[in-house]
């Protein structure tokens, strides 16, 4: 059994604030904190160029890829840590265009992170192939897989409703139709049991600065399939990702598996904290927090909807259908939730009129959600929300 006592003491959470919004990011492990300090001052600070090879710097994107494959169901040596997820999207989805290259259809849908159909909506311009991004609804994704698709791109958790695709069989029905893969696992990575071996995923990308807890801006990670990893091309052919970097030679060659996907300098202070951060899973089952986020979040709907009729739920009610989200609808969410943060009630707000709450059973637990709804409920019975400065759109919503 996972000790969520014993988690919840890994994070710094300032006394009083209850932070559901670790679906957007996650908060400070109390070690990355140490390890970033003691990267700066002993590895940077003594070390300098020599921390290249000596503190491993050159070798951590696929040191701490093998930590990231264990938790999403990935063998060692299928990950690679570096640039950030949208990056990490045009990659996996421009080498999965290539292996497929009789056909000129990506299927995705109007659930996805508008970042990932923007990545490809430039990409297919830049081809200039007569290539056509398909997005259709998201129940409607599985009927639209056919022979004329190349790609089928999609999230596996929806970001604003939490709704979560069934990976294994929208897999396999693609591969049927002769169909590639690229799932984004930024909502599920850290968040639900993820097995890409067992879904036979082709490609999958994410971010750590989620569930992962590894901070603002954490770098990301690709999941590049064996039986692909050594014809895929990179598309961004940089020299991280070349068979001998330090070869300086004036013609790319592509490295071996997944070591080609990496493409610049890693960013290695961010990678302390992000290897830091993955020390918290250490005696994690994700069975564990998945049974536990399911608990909460269903606990969370029950009261919210006792206590406060006038929100929506926006997310699926069967908690083996959602991530580890909840999602309620109001007109007003944006300013309710400015007033949930004012009560140091942190979630956040997607437009339109969705208020998101995360449920990250490594931190969070029952008291923190009761007393989440009984805030919820305060700021609703007394229109406490109804106030101009809660209105005020701030950049990041
Ligand atoms: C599902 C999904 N895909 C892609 C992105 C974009 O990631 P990044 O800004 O790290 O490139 C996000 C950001 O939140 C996301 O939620």
């Amino acid at each position: 059994m996972t000790d969520f006592t014993r988690t919840k003491s890994l994070f710094t959470i300032p006394d009083g604030l209850i932070y559901l919004d670790g679906n957007s990011l996650g908060p400070l492990p109390v070690g990355a904190a140490e390890r970033v300090g003691r990267m700066l001052q002993e590895e940077w600070g003594k070390h300098l160029i020599k921390g290249w090879n000596v503190a491993g710097w050159m070798t951590q994107p696929r040191r701490i890829g093998d930590r990231i494959a264990r938790l999403i169901g990935a063998a060692d040596g299928t990950v690679v840590v570096g640039d950030t997820l949208s990056i990490k999207v045009y990659q996996a989805l421009a080498s999965a265009l290539e292996l497929n290259p009789s056909r000129r259809v990506i299927l995705s849908d109007s659930g996805n992170f508008p970042s990932d159909l923007y990545i490809a909506s430039g990409l297919l311009q830049s081809l200039d192939r007569g290539y056509e991004l398909k997005v259709v609804d998201p129940e409607d994704v599985d009927a639209a897989i056919d022979e004329t698709i190349a790609v089928l791109m999609l999230t596996e958790v929806d970001y604003r409703t939490g709704r979560l695709h069934d990976m294994r069989a929208l897999t396999r029905k693609a591969h049927i139709a002769g169909v590639l893969t690229v799932w984004d696992l930024a909502h599920s990575a850290g968040a639900i049991p993820v097995d890409l071996e067992y879904a036979k995923a082709d490609f999958a990308v994410g971010c750590t600065y989620k569930y992962l807890n590894a901070g603002p801006g954490a770098p990301a990670f690709i999941y590049v399939a064996p039986e692909h990893a050594d014809t895929a091309r990179p598309a961004l052919s940089g020299w991280m990702g070349h068979q001998a970097p330090f070869a300086f030679d004036l013609d790319y060659r592509a490295g071996a598996g997944i070591e080609r996907m990496r493409v610049g300098t890693p960013p290695i202070i961010a990678m302390a904290a992000l290897d830091a951060a993955l020390d918290v899973w250490d005696g994690v089952s994700m069975a564990d927090v998945r049974d536990e986020s399911i608990a909460l979040s269903d606990l969370f709907i029950r009261d919210v909807e006792q206590n406060c009729p006038e929100l929506i739920l926006a997310s699926p009610r069967d908690g083996t259908q959602r991530g580890s989200q909840v999602s309620f609808r109001h007109p007003e969410g944006y300013a309710i939730m400015q007033a949930l943060i004012a009560r140091n009630v942190i979630g956040d707000f997607r437009a339109p009129d969705m208020m998101r709450f995360g449920f990250t059973p490594l931190y969070i637990g029952e008291a923190e959600v009761r007393a989440a709804v009984d805030v919820i409920a305060d700021v609703l019975a007394h229109r406490r929300w109804d106030n101009a400065e809660y209105r005020k759109k701030a950049l990041v919503t």
